[in-house]
């Protein structure tokens, strides 16, 4: 299965899928695109010989026509899935559809728990004894996409953001893999009801 990956930053997610790949995972992940020119995570694609492409959204007078473009990128290596990690833009309805059913999303909470930002300080803010992570098929809905898998971490009570979200964060980088795999091997797909369908057991 051909991926590419979006991301923004340092790419700790695009990295357990580059390792997850090497391990033997059915990917190659074909490209790696970031908005942000200094986003780390780009060196760890160079670092094991994967375009990196820079789309800078500031080179763009509003969304449309980045995402536009964006897409025309992607579409140049014809991948079979599109995974946001990391990736910090609100995609447009119009792109987000013409990856209907192969686009995946990692997000930092338990969904529909804690959409958008901040969701670590926001869990602590809420007294949450659990908090985590979930992978979801990404719709035109924010972080509100069918969910695919979750992993749940319990919020300790000397817990602070930072202690949470390495505990998250950890968890991200085992889930987002198998999910990619249940993908890669033809278990998971979006139904046409907008649910996800994986056949026999996870
Ligand atoms: C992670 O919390 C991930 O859930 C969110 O972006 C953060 C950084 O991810 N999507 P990465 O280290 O850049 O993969």
């Amino acid at each position: 299965l051909s991926v590419v990956a979006l991301i923004s930053g340092g790419g700790s997610n695009l990295q357990a899928l580059i390792d997850a790949q090497a391990a033997g995972l059915p990917i190659r992940i074909v490209a790696v695109i970031s908005n942000r020119a200094d986003a780390p995570g780009l060196d760890r694609a160079r670092h094991h010989g994967i375009p990196a492409e820079i789309l800078s959204h500031r080179d763009y007078p509003d969304r449309e026509t980045y995402d536009a473009d964006l897409q025309r990128l992607i579409d140049r290596h014809d991948p079979g899935l599109v995974v946001l990690a990391g990736f910090m833009r609100i995609l447009t309805p119009e792109f987000v559809n013409h990856y209907r059913g192969r686009m995946f999303n990692i997000h930092p909470s338990l969904l529909p728990k804690f959409r958008g930002l901040h969701t670590h300080q926001r869990a602590l803010d809420a007294d949450e004894t659990e908090h985590g992570a979930s992978v979801h098929f990404v719709t035109a809905e924010l972080d509100g996409g069918p969910i695919i898998l979750q992993a749940r971490v319990p919020v300790l009570p000397e817990d602070d953001a930072a202690t949470l979200a390495a505990r998250v964060l950890e968890q991200e980088h085992r889930i987002y893999p198998a999910a990619v795999g249940w993908f890669a091997e033809g278990r998971l797909k979006l139904g046409e009801d907008g649910r996800p369908w994986l056949d026999g057991e996870p």
